[in-house]
């Protein structure tokens, strides 16, 4: 069985949470393409030209323990606006979509650009404050020294940045459902899109 779930949505508006929460929900296999563009803007911090750090993205860098880093979540934003780096990624993200058995993908441009033709999209957002109130929460408690301002200024600006690009824009597919999670537990956010996903197998 094939069956694709585009998630997209700005900066820690709940997405990967979703997304995971849905994969395990109904067996599916979890990409999340975010990773692919801060596994990039890592390497090119590191002194790597942004084309050839794309094409050449190996496991060891989806794994490197500094991708949630805020230094590193601008570096990805801004070679993910070069439209050669997002060609390099687009084969991998469409026969991950494909794959036997469903997939769930989280990004910008998952149910625009990647998977046009996805059997469900959710658009899913929140306010710049609780995203920033999230986002600072989980990288505080992970141990990074951020501040609750930072953390603001570092989502507004990839937000703008991602939207005003030309390359695959953050933005909703037509066709997708926008679930606004400002008021909105994890747990009732997982229901709603259980909910769609189930009206559509
Ligand atoms: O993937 P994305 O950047 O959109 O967001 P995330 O990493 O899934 O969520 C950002 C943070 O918000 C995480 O720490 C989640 O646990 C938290 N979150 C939340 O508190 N309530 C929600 N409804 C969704 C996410
Ligand atoms: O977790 P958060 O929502 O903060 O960011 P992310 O999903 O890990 O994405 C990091 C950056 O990669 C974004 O700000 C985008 O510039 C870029 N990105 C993209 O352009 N297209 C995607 N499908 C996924 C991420």
């Amino acid at each position: 069985m094939k069956f694709t779930v585009a998630i997209d949505g700005p900066a820690a508006a709940g997405k990967g949470t979703l997304s995971k929460r849905v994969a395990t929900e109904f067996g599916f296999a979890h990409l999340d393409t975010g990773l692919l563009y801060r596994a990039t803007g890592a390497r090119v911090l590191a002194g790597a030209e942004p084309v050839e750090a794309a094409k050449g993205l190996t496991p060891d860098d989806m794994a490197r323990d500094d991708l949630r880093t805020t230094a590193v979540a601008q570096a990805a934003s801004k070679v993910a606006a070069i439209p050669e780096v997002r060609a390099a990624l687009v084969q991998f993200q469409r026969d991950f979509a494909r794959r036997e058995g469903g997939a769930v993908l989280d990004g910008r441009d998952i149910g625009t650009v990647i998977c046009p033709d996805a059997d469900v999209k959710l658009f899913v957002t929140a306010s710049d404050a609780v995203r920033a109130e999230r986002r600072y929460l989980e990288l505080s408690g992970n141990g990074h020294e951020v501040t609750r301002e930072g953390v603001l200024r570092d989502l507004q600006e990839r937000d703008a940045r991602d939207r005003d690009r030309e390359a695959a824009p953050l933005a909703a597919a037509a066709d997708a459902v926008v679930i606004d999670t400002s008021d909105m537990t994890i747990d009732a956010a997982v229901q709603a899109a259980v909910r769609f996903i189930k009206a559509r197998i």
